[in-house]
């Protein structure tokens, strides 16, 4: 949540850090903001998007080739002109850009208002850049110096970037719990919350660790050291980001693009790792854990949000096709309920931005119980990659719609691979099955493909039918009970309209009190087991005037005579429905969405990374 840039080299600083928040205006876009030095400082911010920003600054100054950009998610106070950032020391010297929450705020900003600190914002960053102000005053220290002291009084999260007007050939970069990446060019240094806004200048980049701090100079020098004043060696890295998978190319959404590069990027995620013909399977994370993997007692998967619901689905996964016991959990409760985890555990955690702090905190707490931690992760060099023990990477590529769909399918592959490998291991698929299960998963990026194909039309049509309701239900069951709360929130999180997904069995038990005529009800009935129970409960919401739109596999002549609309998407084997019954429901809130004039990337009050708890 909120992005961050900075520049210092031989380059003019607006450019860079305008697309570098245009890049970043996923983390959120409640207003933006730019300082740049020259002959004097300069900052320019703005209540909303990055454009607003750039239309204000039309005109003015921007010339500089120091300077520091923030796109802002608000969490103390209002989004406005006042508190976006970058915000300024009450001497005018210092200005921060600040990305996660300084919890201790209040007690700081009395200290500082006693000693004459007036504030302009009702932010806690403006309190930072006061305090480290104060600092560097008393003891007329050095920038950096002053904000290692600084820091280590603070209690929260943050990623910063500070610029001190004196001394202009530097800026200062800090971590802790909220993401930081430096970027090393030609004689010039980046700083960002993710490689997206560098990867254009340079590849080579740092992976800040926690409570590090960085200092980059015009002179070529990038040094490191912890918060307690130890120098550390910096850690060189290549990343490799393709602007085009930056970019929307033809689509007129990020959203759109990545739903249809689904089969491209399921396939990613097998490449390498499995081979139907030859028959074997490798997820390299699990061969480097094997002992512990293999004889885990059981399995507890932390995540939030459409992460969460792919691990609902690894839960089924697992518990059917390996027999291994699984817990998942929200990563938020699990880390505030002492919960009983033990050496024999593995905790896998699920995280497309491999930043979401309730999910980096659940591992802590696992790491900590002694549980084996394995990430299952979008981010390359991510917070979450680098605190587990092993993990697999799921290869989507940048995942920038603030909706997450490629990553949710790349989580479901890779949950499936690991639990066709361990159950085969395990002795508890036949090798029959086991071949079967490979080749059919070889088989659903071709599957995804036309089903993207076939399907198109007549999703639009049916989100013209039901894009003015209130409400919605999402009904499944098994494999695809997971598919109705993920369809559900993705029409919540893009349309807005209200939705609800249950196992449609519990329709019983409560949500069949809200059908009536004007209730969609979604059914994703493509199951082989159970198949006649759904078809018994969608003839229960038809008889109470329910309009249902139904996911069918192909070839389904039974509910076709029943639902009011049903979409067929390609037979597969029941474990692996998800990675195609899930499609269809993207598309559909995607057109809703659009039908109803909503912004489908940039949803009110989200962000893609939710870096605070
Ligand atoms: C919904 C969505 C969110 C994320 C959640 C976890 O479309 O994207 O619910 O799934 O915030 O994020 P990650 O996977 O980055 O940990």
């Amino acid at each position: 949540m909120c992005g961050i840039v900075g520049y210092i080299g031989n380059k003019q600083a607006y450019p860079i850090l305008i697309n570098g928040l245009k890049r970043l205006e996923y983390r959120g876009y409640d207003s933006a903001g730019v300082a740049i030095y020259s002959d004097d400082l300069y900052i320019y911010k703005r209540k909303g998007k990055v454009q607003e920003l750039i239309d204000y600054a039309k005109g003015k100054n921007i010339k500089g080739t120091i300077g520091i950009g923030h796109t802002r998610w608000a969490t103390h106070g209002k989004p406005d002109n006042v508190n976006a950032h970058p915000h300024v020391s009450g001497n005018g010297r210092l200005t921060l850009i600040h990305n996660g929450i300084i919890e201790n705020y209040a007690l700081l900003k009395e200290a500082l208002k006693k000693e004459g600190h007036v504030f302009e914002s009702e932010t806690d960053t403006e309190v930072l850049v006061h305090f480290i102000e104060e600092i560097q005053k008393r003891d007329n220290l050095k920038l950096e110096e002053a904000v290692r002291i600084a820091l280590s009084k603070v209690v929260g999260a943050y990623a910063i970037v500070v610029m001190d007007k004196q001394d202009p050939d530097k800026l200062v970069a800090a971590r802790k719990a909220s993401p930081l990446v430096i970027g090393i060019g030609e004689d010039e240094f980046f700083v960002a919350s993710d490689p997206t806004p560098i990867a254009e200048y340079t590849q080579k980049v740092v992976f800040l660790n926690d409570e590090e701090i960085a200092m980059v100079n015009r002179n070529g020098d990038l040094q490191i050291k912890t918060i307690e004043d130890e120098i550390q060696t910096p850690f060189i890295q290549e990343v490799d980001l393709k602007i085009e998978e930056l970019e929307k190319g033809d689509y007129e959404h990020f959203m759109l693009k990545e739903i249809y590069e689904q089969p491209q990027t399921v396939a990613d995620c097998m490449r390498g790792r499995i081979n139907s013909k030859e028959g074997w399977i490798k997820v390299g994370g699990v061969d480097t854990t094997r002992d512990r993997i293999f004889n885990a007692k059981r399995f507890i998967i932390a995540a939030c949000g459409t992460s969460w619901h792919a691990g609902l689905i690894g839960e089924y996964l697992f518990e059917e096709l390996a027999r291994i016991s699984v817990e998942v959990e929200y990563a938020s409760e699990l880390r505030y309920r002492n919960p009983i985890i033990n050496s024999d555990d593995v905790v896998i955690a699920l995280s497309q931005s491999g930043e979401t702090a309730d999910t980096l905190a659940a591992l802590e707490l696992a790491k900590e119980k002694g549980a084996l931690c394995y990430g299952i992760v979008n981010n390359v060099g991510s917070s979450i990659a680098r605190l587990t023990h092993a993990g697999s990477y799921i290869h989507a590529g940048p995942e920038i719609g603030v909706a997450s769909t490629k990553a949710f399918t790349g989580q479901v592959t890779l949950l499936s691979m690991m639990a066709i490998h361990l159950g085969y291991e395990r002795g508890t698929i036949p090798r029959s099955y086991y071949l079967q299960l490979l080749e059919e998963l070889e088989n659903i990026p071709n599957k995804i493909e036309s089903l993207l194909k076939s399907t198109k039309k007549q999703i639009e049509f049916i989100a013209g039918e039901i894009k003015d309701a209130d409400n919605a239900l999402y009904l499944g069951r098994g494999y695809n009970f997971p598919i109705a709360l993920e369809g559900a929130l993705k029409l919540k999180e893009i349309s807005y309209i209200h939705a609800e997904g249950y196992p449609a069995a519990e329709m019983k038990h409560g949500p069949i009190a809200l059908i009536d005529e004007n209730m969609p009800v979604i059914c994703i009935a493509t199951n082989k087991s159970a198949y006649e129970k759904i078809v018994s409960n969608i003839q229960e919401v038809k008889a109470r005037k329910g309009m249902v739109i139904a996911i069918v596999k192909e070839g389904d002549t039974v509910i076709s005579k029943i639902a009011d609309y049903t979409i067929e998407i390609p037979d597969t084997d029941e474990p692996l429905t998800p990675l195609l019954s899930v499609v269809p429901l993207q598309l559909l809130s995607y057109h809703i969405a659009l039908m109803r004039g909503c912004n489908v990337d940039q949803p009110r009050n989200l962000a893609k990374s939710v870096t605070v708890e």
